[in-house]
């Protein structure tokens, strides 16, 4: 595939598959000169030498690759995927992993990798594409939103509580917790959470038995009274497909990480968490599949929470630092933000969800149906696939 770049040079840009043996070294400079944050933080991702880590546990993806002359300027990856969305059966496509690097941009080679990605999409039945940036990446948003017709569809909120290593958390004696089988598990999500969800994965049986998810657990008042509330989450090990590290933070942090590493012991004795070291990789637990029903269902996620943090402290020598939760920031999220336990100052609220109908154009008459779609889809909570993180 050969696409039209800008450049006054004339080479021109060639699009093609990755391969693993001609392209490894090259991707690692691809992804080392391409950090994504803004002026304050940067986030750096370590993919522990295996570029196709984050798309390895979808049943089908691609990652395609940008070359000028003999070198390799950017990169895409694709995953797809069934999924329940507003109440129909569909494929979805999820972007991830564009880069160009910074001496080739603006020439138009992100977009051109885009619209390959989305014709590989379509050559395997995709009804949507997708994909989720922060919403001060000008960048990002100007090629989806402003050049490709994609539409902000979702802001959900990452919620970050750093691991309290060494120490585990006690957990309310009127609450018990109670690991799920797989099937057990797989039949409580397509029952409860699956009819009010958008984005529930069909291949949900697939995620819980993926060696990266480490169990289902629902938590219930010990007391009969109470039975109609409870609360079940999934864990995904995400230390084993990458890790993260902070390249550059805002002075308030780096200056508390200074004081909470000098008085870190003291705030062990006290019983509290220190600020982990996030300037080292490390790896992290997500949560999905949160849910919760019942009037007392706030404790409930609390102590599942804690539960995972005891699971974390103990693991793999304290490679895990943090556990992660994406709950929609709007809809019942809301309640969910106020239970799940976590630092403001590791969290955000600037993700953002875009979406792009790849087969309906022609179907939906104007562009006011498919909007209105996405106002309606709002009342629904987002699953969030863990194999997107
Ligand atoms: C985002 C990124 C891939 C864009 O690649 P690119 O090759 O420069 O994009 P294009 O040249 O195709 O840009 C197409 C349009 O997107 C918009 N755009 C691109 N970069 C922009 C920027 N820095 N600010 C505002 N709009 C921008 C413009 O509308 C542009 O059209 P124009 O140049 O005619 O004005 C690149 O900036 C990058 O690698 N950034 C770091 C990694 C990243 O953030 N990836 C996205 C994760 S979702």
């Amino acid at each position: 595939m050969v696409g039209q770049w800008g450049k006054e040079d004339d080479e021109n840009v060639v699009i093609r598959c990755y391969n693993d043996l001609r392209d490894i070294i090259q991707m690692e400079w691809v992804e080392k000169s391409c950090e994504i944050g803004n002026d304050q933080t940067f986030l750096f991702t370590d993919t522990l030498g295996d570029p196709l880590c984050r798309i390895r546990n979808t049943p089908l993806s691609t990652m395609l690759v940008a070359d000028v002359g003999t070198k390799l300027v950017g990169c895409i990856q694709g995953s797809v995927k069934p999924v329940k969305f507003h109440d129909k059966s569909v494929n979805v496509g999820y972007v991830l992993g564009l880069r160009v690097v910074p001496p080739y941009r603006r020439c138009g080679i992100g977009s051109i990798l885009v619209q390959n990605l989305e014709e590989w999409f379509v050559s395997h039945n995709v009804d949507y594409a997708y994909m989720a940036t922060q919403k001060d990446n000008d960048a990002s948003l100007g090629l989806f939103v402003g050049t490709l017709g994609y539409t902000v569809f979702r802001n959900p909120a990452i919620l970050v509580n750093p691991v309290n290593p060494g120490r585990n958390l006690k957990l309310p004696s009127d609450i018990g917790i109670r690991k799920l089988k797989v099937e057990e598990a797989a039949s409580w999500y397509r029952t409860h959470v699956a009819p009010t969800t958008d984005f529930f994965p069909d291949d949900i049986d697939q995620i819980l038995r993926n060696k990266l998810s480490m169990g289902t657990w629902v938590a219930y008042y010990n007391n009969n009274d109470k039975i109609d509330s409870w609360a079940i989450l999934s864990v995904w090990n995400s230390s084993k497909v990458f890790k993260l590290r902070i390249g550059k933070a805002p002075l308030s942090y780096l200056l508390l990480t200074k004081v909470c590493n000098l008085v870190g012991r003291f705030l062990m004795l006290l019983g509290l968490t220190a600020l982990p070291d996030l300037f080292n990789t490390f790896g992290f637990y997500f949560l999905y599949g949160v849910h919760a029903e019942g009037p007392l269902c706030g404790n409930l996620v609390r102590a599942l929470c804690d539960h995972v943090n005891n699971m974390a402290a103990s693991d793999d020598g304290g490679a895990c630092k943090v556990v992660v939760v994406e709950v929609d920031g709007e809809s019942n999220g809301g309640d969910l933000i106020r239970c799940v336990p976590h630092w403001k100052m590791l969290s955000c609220d600037d993700d953002t969800w875009c979406i792009k109908p790849l087969k309906c154009e022609e179907k939906m008459s104007d562009l006011g149906e498919f909007d209105d779609m996405f106002w309606k889809s709002k009342s629904g909570t987002l699953f969030v696939d863990p194999r997107d993180v």
